[in-house]
């Protein structure tokens, strides 16, 4: 009897002292000590995509952070130090990139290079090691196929721009986002420059949880328990590639009008545009408008647009397990997150949801790429009708 009752209280020690390994949480970001805090350039708003400042062979640059895409692209003439003439350029594989929203196509070669990206102070550091697209040419290509394209113009599918490699600087930082038709047939986990950090401070990564947090602020680079407070968590789908950073685009529902029926696809919080995407479902109409076409150089003389009071409803990652969610009327302009527009659209393999950069006003979002999870602290739910997850009781 009682050798028993020692047993019962002694086992559970044992365990824990014998087997760390077995009781540790793989979500416990409290042993992260990495991290930094890249702020904006520049205030955020609906209008531009936020920056960060950084440099590359001593050279100085502001990137652009883009979760709707993937890669860093900088012009060739920006980087006299990377010699791409004759045969040099041999040793570096060929690629592109296709950014639909602008219907530009990017074609150089991959380089590997630093890219340094800087705190508060030029004092603090994040060193990324990272394949750069150099680009040698960007041309205007609206006929362009994402997913038959090879990173050819077909012959008569451009149309004149102003658009040159001495102005190129952009960089995609998003998740799952080189699937098939996405125009990021390069835009894989080692072309993240926010996934490949090697260096914060002037130390190599040593303590640092692989992922970010973005809000209307800046960025956190490396997550920690601190920077991640009062997140909800949403698991990701394994990407379509192997590699460990790999993930899809999380999971989101919606319903429409207060409707019975919800819609389960993928969604993107895009900080690369200021408007609403969604694709229905197959069979499925929303409420549109056809208005003129508003676009500088408009490919089709009408588009669409989902009719101002429609109300929508989304969930992440559905409505039943919904641990975080917004609702609004289309073109109510008091809502914090309200899209420039909300636009139909289709053609990709299926549901979808783009939220735009709005989204932010209303959460910070996290991807936590060594866990597979995306996060969301809510900002407005203690004073915002419209949205829930933490911060609501
Ligand atoms: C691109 O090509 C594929 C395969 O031929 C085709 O199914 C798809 O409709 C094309 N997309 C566009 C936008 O033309
Ligand atoms: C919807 O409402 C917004 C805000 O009031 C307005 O700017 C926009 O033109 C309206 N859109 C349509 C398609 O009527």
């Amino acid at each position: 009897m009682l050798w028993n009752t020692l047993l019962l209280f002694l086992t559970p020690a044992l365990a824990r002292t014998r087997l760390p390994a077995r009781d540790t949480d793989p979500n416990d970001l409290s042993i992260y000590k990495q991290a930094i805090y890249l702020p904006f350039t520049k205030d955020f708003s609906s209008d531009y995509t936020p920056t960060v400042r950084g440099s590359i062979n001593g050279r100085s640059f502001t990137f652009p952070v883009d979760t709707g895409s993937t890669g860093l692209m900088i012009g060739a003439p920006l980087l006299p130090d990377v010699d791409l003439s004759g045969s040099n350029a041999d040793q570096y594989e060929q690629g592109w990139e296709f950014l639909t929203s602008s219907s530009l196509l990017y074609n150089g070669r991959f380089v590997p290079l630093d890219v340094t990206f800087y705190g508060s102070s030029r004092k603090y550091t994040a060193v990324s090691k990272v394949l750069v697209l150099v680009v040698q040419s960007v041309i205007k290509c609206p006929a362009y196929n994402s997913t038959t394209g090879q990173g050819i113009c077909p012959d008569g599918g451009s149309v004149q721009s102003t658009a040159s490699p001495k102005h190129v600087t952009y960089m995609g930082v998003g998740f799952g986002r080189n699937v098939a038709g996405s125009g990021l047939n390069f835009g894989s986990s080692d072309h993240n420059p926010f996934l490949n950090i090697v260096n914060i401070n002037g130390r190599s990564t040593y303590s640092f949880r692989t992922g970010y947090v973005v809000s209307t602020t800046g960025v956190h680079l490396g997550l920690t328990t601190r920077n991640t407070r009062d997140a909800v968590w949403v698991d990701l789908d394994y990407g379509a590639t192997d590699d460990w950073r790999d993930w899809a685009m999380v999971d989101m529902a919606m319903r429409v009008n207060e409707g019975q029926d919800e819609y389960a696809g993928k969604a993107l919080v895009d900080t690369g545009i200021p408007q609403m995407f969604i694709q229905p479902p197959p069979g499925v109409k929303l409420p549109t408008v056809r208005i003129l076409n508003p676009a500088t150089n408009p490919t089709t003389k009408y588009t669409s647009r989902i009719t101002n009071g429609t109300y929508l409803d989304f969930a992440f990652p559905s409505f039943q397990d919904g641990v975080a969610g917004y609702d609004f009327e289309v073109g109510d302009e008091s809502f914090p997150s309200q899209p420039a527009y909300v636009q139909p659209v289709a053609g990709r393999p299926s549901t979808y949801f783009n939220s735009g950069r709005n989204f932010l006003f209303g959460f910070t979002i996290i991807f936590d790429a060594d866990g597979g999870r995306f996060g969301l602290i809510c900002l407005k739910c203690n004073d915002d009708e419209g949205y829930y997850g933490s911060g609501t009781d």
